[in-house]
């Protein structure tokens, strides 16, 4: 039997969140008796092989391109080569793009395995691995197949973040930023008085702003876990960073984001919405946090992306608008008002 140890957050009532050394904690998490297979890349196997080498692992390739069925059903094939079986249990260890394979694959294999994370990037740690969404890309529209099935554990372990180049450091921070900007002010002002350069240095002050994310989306996870209303709150600035992202390889992920969440403010005062003031003060944390607030993309190119994406969703567009540093609106919103409001 695995030990059980108090997690810092627990999600949907059964998914445990564990801000702590990875090394320490998963002999404790992971079943005492029975198999595990790890799932994970050739970049955390080059940079943590130390973690990878205690388990049997297969390694799936790096980049968006790679979160596809064909990935899925390399996997179970690889699974059923290995004899993998109901009693395995599946850890993800990697950044959003292994832990959303990587609870698809479990949670659909044998109509689904136990499964737990080990989350290595910021931006993984802060949102992706946490709230169990998971799934694949079709046709470069962004995880139209998948389920929500939480993960047993997750475990984030903010010393693995020391190895992570800066580019994808900073890509975390834009999502932190928006746990902010939805629903805790002081973390907000933590972002906006640190520097990047601070918070690879300051191990304390990350854990303390990774934790208080984490809080952020755990509460509303807690409260929504299937996207019926409040979890939406958790695109803030996506609208239009999916849309950026498909438009120009210029920037990452997080980079939309901070750019789409620039667009999203400045829409939410046109609205009457959001002050200026309040505005201003989200552009200067990102731009100090070292983003370009300016889209790369024109807004009527954005516009068709957002329409595109929207038709393959088939559901209403949900706009996720600033309220005030610490509250955001969710507010249906039509396509031709959009390109109202942002032409
Ligand atoms: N990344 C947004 C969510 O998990 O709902």
């Amino acid at each position: 039997m695995e030990q059980s140890i108090e997690p810092q957050f627990t999600v949907g009532g059964r998914s445990r969140i564990y801000v702590g050394g990875a090394a320490e904690l998963l002999p404790r998490l992971l079943p005492a008796a029975g198999r595990v297979v790890v799932i994970s890349d050739a970049n955390i196997d080059r940079r943590h092989h130390g973690l990878l080498a205690r388990y049997e692992h297969l390694l799936i390739g790096t980049g968006e391109t790679v979160k596809t069925l064909q990935t899925a059903e390399t996997l179970y094939r690889r699974f059923i080569e290995l004899g993998v079986d109901r009693s395995t249990f599946v850890l993800g260890i990697g950044g959003g793009i292994v832990t959303d394979v990587t609870g698809f694959v479990a949670s659909t294999y044998m109509r689904g395995l136990r499964f737990g994370f080990v989350s290595t990037t910021l931006l993984g740690q802060v949102d992706a691995s946490v709230g169990g969404k998971n799934g694949v890309n079709v046709d470069g529209y962004k995880n139209m197949v998948g389920t929500f099935s939480q993960p047993e554990f997750v475990v984030c372990d903010t010393t693995l973040l020391s190895t992570l180049p800066l580019r994808e450091f900073r890509t975390g921070l834009a999502e932190a930023l928006k746990a902010g900007i939805i629903a805790d002010t002081a973390l907000f002002g933590r972002l906006e008085r640190s520097s990047v350069e601070e918070l690879r240095r300051n191990r304390a002050l990350l854990e303390e702003i990774v934790t208080a994310a984490i809080r952020v989306k755990a509460d509303i996870v807690e409260r929504d876990e299937r996207e019926g209303g409040e979890r939406r709150k958790l695109n803030l600035g996506h609208t239009f960073g999916h849309a950026i992202e498909k438009c120009s390889s210029k920037m990452n992920h997080g980079e939309a984001v901070a750019a789409g969440t620039v667009l999203a403010a400045r829409g939410a005062v046109k609205l009457g919405l959001l002050e200026e003031e309040a505005c201003g003060r989200i552009e200067r944390a990102l731009s100090g946090l070292g983003f370009q607030t300016q889209s790369p993309v024109e807004p009527r190119k954005l516009l068709k992306a957002v329409e595109r994406d929207k038709k393959a969703d088939g559901g209403t567009l949900h706009m996720i608008f600033p309220e005030r540093i610490g509250s955001c609106a969710i507010r249906p919103i039509s396509l031709a008002e959009l390109a109202e409001l942002f032409k």
